[in-house]
């Protein structure tokens, strides 16, 4: 199959355009680069074994042809998106592009819903004109807020408290209402919508891997800049829930599994009659760590040690936060392979090997 990414140079983005490429697939990515560079769909080609790139002037920035086409342009603009699906026959698309800081959302709302609903309203326009109805939504665990129980399942109510969980929330909604009218007209869609717990982790090359812009919002980025320098010490945000060690727990699922997902995902819509309308899926591990658990297994994987101190509890965040994968492994036949140990040893190897992320390049 050929398919088509927003985002397809940021974190789990180039992970799953490798995993695609492994799994035999074509890949056309768009990307504005605005969180991402470039260069990790460069490394992306090198690992998947795709040779010398074609360089580009215009939109279409690098091209392996036949394997993997790199378009700069942004998902929210429709001459963009069609110029980038122009580029050969689409099978089905998988949705990237966004904004996704939580806090950061609370202070420019409108930035995250005009992005965060922008791309994805020119993109499902642009699928529907085309008749590409096959589609993968990069949700996020968000969607259900501080659940009343554990583990979560995909039915569970939902809820949110920021800005940026709003705009997963809208967009799930938006494409289940798609799907329903889109049945009715006799122009079916295939939904995924992808709840993400906590990505961490990296390509076992240590080769591409999280990026981020500034100082890391997330646990493992700001503990991997810690370890190698570019950071004082680790916050570690409240001792005092109630949990076994007094620190917030969630389920980190490893980023090359998570890209699996995607693969997985993708396949199964193509089977024919498996799947109708939109459906929901936790990506997850099912297992729970706190902060205090990673700090350890981290110390443990890597024979590092992890300056920390305990800090205030960081607003918004919930107690305890992981899901039940069952429904994915039943649906997709996927399911997380990799442990805390690997989450945490490919974390290290790829800071380590880039300190500076991707760098300039
Ligand atoms: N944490 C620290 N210190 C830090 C960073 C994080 O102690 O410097 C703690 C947090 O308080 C939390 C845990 O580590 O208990 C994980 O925090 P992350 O920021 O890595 O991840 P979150 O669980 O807050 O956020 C993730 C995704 C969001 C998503 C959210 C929904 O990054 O996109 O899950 O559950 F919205």
């Amino acid at each position: 199959m050929q398919i088509l990414v927003t985002g397809g140079a940021g974190f789990i983005g180039s992970h799953t355009v490798l995993a695609l490429l492994e799994a035999g697939h074509s890949v056309i990515s768009i990307d504005n680069f605005s969180n991402s560079k470039p260069e990790a769909l460069r490394r992306v080609a090198k690992l998947a074994g795709l040779g010398e790139a074609v360089e580009g002037a215009g939109a279409k920035i690098l091209d392996w042809p036949g394997k993997l086409a790199v378009f700069r342009g942004d998902a929210g603009n429709e001459q963009d998106l069609s110029a980038a699906f122009a580029h050969g026959k689409v099978d089905a698309a998988i949705h990237f592009a966004g904004l996704k800081a939580v806090g950061e959302s609370v202070q420019i709302p409108m930035k995250y819903y005009e992005v965060n609903l922008g791309t994805t309203f020119a993109l499902v326009r642009v699928m529907d004109r085309l008749g590409v109805r096959n589609l993968a939504f990069s949700s996020s665990a968000t969607v259900y807020g501080n659940p009343d129980s554990l583990p979560i399942v995909e039915d569970f109510p939902l809820r949110t408290a920021s800005p940026y969980g709003r705009t997963k929330l809208f967009i799930e909604d938006i494409l289940c209402d798609l799907a329903v009218a889109g049945a009715k007209q006799n122009k079916p869609w295939k939904i995924a919508l992808l709840r993400y717990f906590n990505p961490v982790g990296a390509h076992e090359s240590g080769r591409i891997g999280e990026d981020p812009n500034g100082i890391p919002n997330n646990l493992f980025p700001f503990l991997t800049q810690v370890v190698v320098g570019r950071l004082k010490e680790l916050s570690v945000f409240g001792n005092d829930y109630p949990t076994a060690d007094g620190t917030a727990v969630r389920d980190y699922i490893h980023v090359v599994d998570l890209a699996d997902g995607h693969v997985k995902a993708v396949e199964a819509m193509a089977k024919a009659d498996s799947w109708t309308g939109a459906e929901a899926f936790n990506l997850a591990t099912g297992n729970g760590n706190s902060v205090l658990d990673v700090i350890k297994n981290f110390e443990a994987a890597t024979g590092k040690k992890v300056p920390y101190k305990i800090a205030p509890r960081r607003a918004g965040d919930v107690t305890a936060c992981y899901a039940s994968p069952a429904k994915a492994k039943r649906m997709l036949g996927w399911e997380g392979k990799r442990d805390m140990a690997a989450m945490c040893v490919d974390s290290w190897r790829w800071q380590q090997q880039n300190p500076q992320g991707y760098g300039a390049s």
